[in-house]
């Protein structure tokens, strides 16, 4: 009962001074919950004189990370640094080939070699538990892992990104422009040190990735994410997808087709009553579907002190219980490597043109439209101002490749100002 779990960790940003706090604060509970005491033996971190508002003269410090991760007082290497290479990559390694269990925050470091570390590790009966890496405060891989362990899944889907979600929410609530917000999100400190890890789709799509790994029983295949980023939205699509009742999502999809995997993270419209539309700020949002459950939606914080640090705190105590559970919720022996779907699910699709005021104009686009096989659902002219008119259409279920030749000759005619828009309308 009295073996106390020690922590090494490494990392001692804002995840990690918020792990330091909990295991210091909340000793009592976790003892009692986990059947033993949770202890840190030492830390490791770029800057020792930093004062980050917690007492870290109990534990040993360690320069080396790796030296850390090779600590014989250390049972869990905490790795909480980030980058997908360099120090976590070689303290994870190192962590593993000593016999330590690993939890770790690193989306982007399991993204690139989840299935080198998670074989590795599972070869020396060790665990990688990374609860924290997607959807911060969100318990999204207990629920996939084990909650929904009898059911197929069919989907997964959400909002993984709470910079992004951020920005498009605030266009929309406060109607400045892309540029404005960014700089709003960056004051707030809410970008990430590579702003195009967040606004690229990036980060999410690390996210994204690990989750379809674990859905679908696939090595997890980041490269094969089908990846666009916020930076075009511009206000007037914001509005004018609300106009139509929609609202534009950083949305991320997995799903497995008769065509193999599909992964996208890529702006999409969802219906604005559903609860992806109605998702404020930076917030996160993710949605699991299987055969049996059906559709659970799980909605939390996605970053942050408190709800990183909680997640990370729910790997630890698994490993303090003595739940032994592989990293991707199969032995990464195996995970199938899975054909990449080469083109999206068909889905309805809407489009933005500005059209010039020539007889026929309307007509010459519809035409292309049905030419290619697309069937238009709902459409909406504004009032032309000196020279053009923006001309809104929902098109019926359709094919990318459809929508790209029709958009081909639209582009061609000669009624179009600038070019067309076109967004993927989600089924949620
Ligand atoms: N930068 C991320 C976000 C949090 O904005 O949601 C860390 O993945």
């Amino acid at each position: 009962m009295t073996t106390p779990l020690r922590l090494g960790i490494a990392g001692l940003g804002t995840v990690g001074t918020g792990v330091v706090r909990i295991v210091r604060q909340k000793a009592d509970l976790l003892a009692i919950r986990a059947g033993r005491p949770v202890t840190i033996a030492a830390v490791s971190a770029r800057n020792r004189d930093r004062d980050r508002g917690v007492n870290l003269s109990d534990y040993v410090w360690e320069d080396d990370p790796v030296a850390l991760a090779r600590r014989a007082d250390v049972d869990v290497f905490v790795e909480l640094m980030g980058g997908s290479d360099g120090p976590a990559k070689a303290a994870t390694e190192a962590a593993i080939a000593a016999g330590k269990d690993v939890v770790t925050a690193n989306k982007a470091m399991l993204a690139h070699h989840g299935q080198a570390l998670a074989l590795a590790a599972e070869a020396a009966g060790r665990v990688i538990r990374f609860e924290a890496a997607v959807a911060g405060g969100i318990p999204v891989i207990k629920a996939l892992t084990e909650g929904l362990a009898g059911n197929e899944i069919t989907r997964v889907m959400g909002v993984m990104n709470g910079t992004c979600n951020y920005i498009l929410t605030r266009m929309q609530a406060t109607g400045q422009g892309y540029n404005a917000l960014f700089e709003e999100a960056d004051k707030l400190g809410y970008l990430e040190a590579d702003p195009n890890l967040d606004v690229g789709g990036i980060d999410a799509g690390h996210k994204l990735a690990l989750l379809a790994a674990i859905a679908f029983g696939c090595q997890v295949d980041f490269a094969s994410v089908a990846l666009e980023g916020i930076q075009n939205i511009t206000l007037e699509d914001i509005r004018h997808a609300a106009d139509m009742g929609y609202r534009i999502k950083l949305l991320g999809v997995a799903q497995m087709t008769g065509r193999g995997l599909e992964q996208r993270m890529s702006p999409c419209l969802v219906p604005d009553t559903s609860a992806l539309g109605q998702l404020e700020g930076g917030t996160n949002m993710v949605v699991l579907e299987g055969d049996q459950v059906e559709q659970i939606v799980l909605r939390g914080p996605g970053a942050g002190m408190g709800p990183t640090a909680s997640a990370v705190m729910a790997d630890v105590m698994d490993i303090a219980r003595g739940a032994r559970l592989p990293t991707f919720g199969q032995p990464a022996t195996s995970l199938r490597r899975c054909q990449t779907a080469s083109s999206a699910t068909p889905a309805p699709y809407y489009l933005r043109l500005s059209l010039l005021d020539k007889p026929g104009a309307l007509a010459k686009v519809a035409t292309l439209l049905g030419e290619a096989g697309i069937s238009i659902d709902r459409m909406r002219q504004y009032r032309h101002d000196a020279v053009t008119a923006p001309v809104l259409i929902v098109t019926h279920m359709t094919t990318r490749d459809a929508l790209d030749t029709a958009l081909g000759g639209i582009g061609r005619l000669d009624v179009l100002s600038g070019k067309p828009v076109a967004l993927r309308i989600e089924t949620v």
